[in-house]
């Protein structure tokens, strides 16, 4: 007999701080077996105020505290916990191998291993590892995945949250988060190697993950913004008609033949830029084959951005829905919405279902 179980009575929502807008999902857990499902049960969307959050820097703290309330308000979300993530130059990601010893000795063993892998001073970092163990890795040693953030950011963030009605429970890596996305909603993917692309309006998230596991991790400067901000330029408009022509409107004035050479530009610099992160990962790893990529986040939705990743990278390459294999009741939620907005949800999805695992 199969019977659906209610996991945890200590809800948890994830919650996407971006520069652009704020994303919020909130997952019933089920356990069938061994395996979780999630049921959606609070979904939230909320646009920031321009310039309110720069390159990942909290400019305009009372507007981003404004909005946060406002997601939750609206979403008529009760939870009181939140997880959020983060990203950009104030976090590093690094796998390394260690030998494998008793769990007593492991933990100074990987503090002092790492030491020479974190850029910044010790003192000014919230460290992390995770020991991971997969099919590539020699049974006499371990994969450590190792996270540093600068406090200085967490700090940033967790002044968000005192003076919002919400409080931080959990913080993740915005990578980490759309990888566990993925993997929840992608059985298919779980044996594979995967690049993810989560192409933001300032930060796109590049993460390669082998097994389901990360194996390389960068955070590049770079998103929607620098199109908008081009086209602004190049076609002398102000920044919301530039966003409209970026999304491929009619706006007056505007053709789309001016559009397209400026479009075409800074397309050659994000493919660029990920050709460089592809090149830098395969310098360093022993193979480093990628099967797929996957895309996500709000420039994911530029037009024709499959085709073109596919043909520059030449593998298949899709747009990942982190509602895959969510239970969604229509009676609830808006599918139209859902289903136009799915890409931009992949970190809020990834941050909810390590709330609820945790
Ligand atoms: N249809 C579309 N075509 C092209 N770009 C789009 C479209 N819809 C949204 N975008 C762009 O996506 C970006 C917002 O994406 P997203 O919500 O993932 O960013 P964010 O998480 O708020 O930002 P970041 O994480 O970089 O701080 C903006 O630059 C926006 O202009
Ligand atoms: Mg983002």
């Amino acid at each position: 007999m199969s019977f659906l179980d209610v996991l945890k009575k200590n809800k948890v929502a994830g919650l996407d701080i971006g520069s652009f807008s704020l994303k919020m999902v909130e997952l019933n857990p089920k356990k069938k077996g061994n395996e979780t499902s999630y049921e959606l049960v609070g979904l939230g969307y909320e646009p920031v105020p321009y310039q309110s959050i720069v390159e990942g820097t909290i400019m305009d703290s009372t507007a981003v505290v404004d909005a946060m309330n406002h997601i939750f308000y609206e979403s008529k979300t009760k939870t009181k916990k939140v997880s959020f993530g983060v990203s950009g130059s104030s976090v590093i990601v690094k796998r390394i191998e260690v030998q494998k010893l008793t769990p007593a000795e492991m933990h100074e063993h990987i503090l002092w291993e790492i030491r020479p892998h974190i850029p910044f001073n010790p003192d000014e970092v919230n460290l992390d590892y995770q020991i991971i163990e997969s099919n590539d890795i020699p049974p006499d040693r371990v994969g450590v995945i190792l996270t540093a953030v600068k406090k200085e950011k967490l700090n940033e963030y967790l002044n968000l949250f005192s003076l919002s009605d919400r409080s931080a429970s959990i913080v993740d890596l915005d990578s980490f988060a759309i990888l566990n996305s993925v993997m929840a909603n992608y059985e298919m993917y779980r044996d594979k190697s995967i690049a993810i692309i989560n192409i933001g309006a300032s930060i796109t998230n590049v993460v390669i993950a082998k097994f389901g596991v990360p194996v390389f991790v960068r955070d590049i400067a770079f998103g929607g913004n620098h199109f908008t901000d081009l086209i602004q330029k190049e076609l002398n408009l102000k920044y919301e008609k530039a966003e409209s022509v970026k999304k491929g409107r009619q706006v007056e004035g505007v053709s789309q033949a001016a559009v397209k050479p400026v479009l075409d530009l800074i397309l050659e610099e994000l493919k660029s830029e990920v050709r460089k992160t592809f090149e830098f990962y395969r310098s360093n790893a022993s193979d480093g084959s990628i099967d797929n990529i996957l895309l996500s986040g709000g420039t994911a939705n530029l037009n024709q951005i499959v085709d073109i990743f596919s043909k520059a990278f030449d593998m298949p390459v899709e747009i990942a829905n982190p509602f895959n294999n969510i239970e969604i009741n229509s009676k609830k939620f808006d599918l139209e919405f859902i289903k136009d907005m799915a890409p931009v949800f992949n970190v809020a999805m990834g941050l909810a279902i390590r709330a609820v695992g945790d």
